[in-house]
């Protein structure tokens, strides 16, 4: 993994907005697989922008959410499908009809984790898979105790995050219980991984991750099995890192082999 410890969470969004658009303007119609929450938000922001200043063109590119809640409509306030809607689709050039997210209203959630598989497969893969990382642990919501192998499916959501989720919510009784998410074995098959994360509340996550164990109790960790990660953090979300010396003295060696 690269381990990639900038100054600011500003720095973490500009740094990934910069891998998004490069691959973007090497391969126009990548795939792109996206995620919700507020770490990203950020870089949504930066990623309109980029388009206004004709930096960067959508408009080929197809993109697969992570994941959404179950039974709740696309149109309501809370879903992933309306985050995604507000914070960068109806900004940019994407055309809505390659723009997927999991059907967490359907009446057969099996038949709709089946579906979202082979939609990915058509497209050819995920190119570039984008993650967030729960305080928990989780990548998605594959909570702890998830199968690595796992694919896209029903899971039912910790407390933990629950509780996490509850800002953006009236109250924690109208988070949801269930979602539909990407499994672990469906994210690691991505070419490209990058994962963010900012603020002291992610920095005991991201120890366990970066420096424990491979474990299903800290599904992000699977992420050591994958060949091309890069996580982005600021100073806070790298604070509990034992050896971020040698990170930065890395990093430092890549960044001039690059230019
Ligand atoms: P957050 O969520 O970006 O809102 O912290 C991350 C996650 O749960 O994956």
């Amino acid at each position: 993994m690269r381990i990639v410890i900038l100054e600011s969470a500003q720095a973490v969004s500009h740094r990934a907005a910069d891998i998004m658009c490069e691959l973007l303007n090497d391969k126009p119609n990548a795939v792109l697989g996206l995620a919700t929450g507020g770490t990203p938000l950020a870089t949504y922001d930066e990623l309109v922008v980029r388009y206004n200043q004709q930096e960067v063109s959508f408009a080929q590119a197809t993109s697969f959410n992570l994941d959404e809640y179950v039974d709740m409509s696309p149109e309501h306030a809370q879903s992933y499908h309306t985050f995604m809607r507000e914070n960068l689709f109806r900004h940019i050039d994407i055309d809505a009809s390659n723009c997927h997210l999991p059907d967490g209203a359907s009446d057969n959630h099996w038949r709709a984790c089946e579906h979202y598989e082979q939609l990915i497969d058509q497209a050819g893969g995920i190119d570039l898979q984008l993650l967030g990382i729960g305080t928990d642990g989780h990548i998605a919501f594959n909570e702890p105790g998830s199968s690595l192998a796992s694919r896209t499916r029903l899971k039912a959501l910790t407390e933990q995050t629950r509780r996490d989720n509850a800002r953006f919510f009236d109250s924690l009784e109208d988070v949801p219980r269930l979602a539909i998410t990407m499994g672990i074995g469906t994210i690691l098959e991505a070419h490209d991984i990058v994962l963010l994360a900012t603020g002291a509340g992610k920095a005991g996550a991201v120890r366990a991750f970066v420096e424990g164990p491979v474990t299903a109790q800290v599904p992000a960790s699977a992420l050591q099995m994958h060949p091309n990660v890069t996580v982005l953090l600021d100073e806070d979300a790298a604070s509990w890192l034992v050896r971020t010396d040698y990170y930065r003295q890395v990093e430092a060696v890549q960044r001039s082999l690059e230019t």
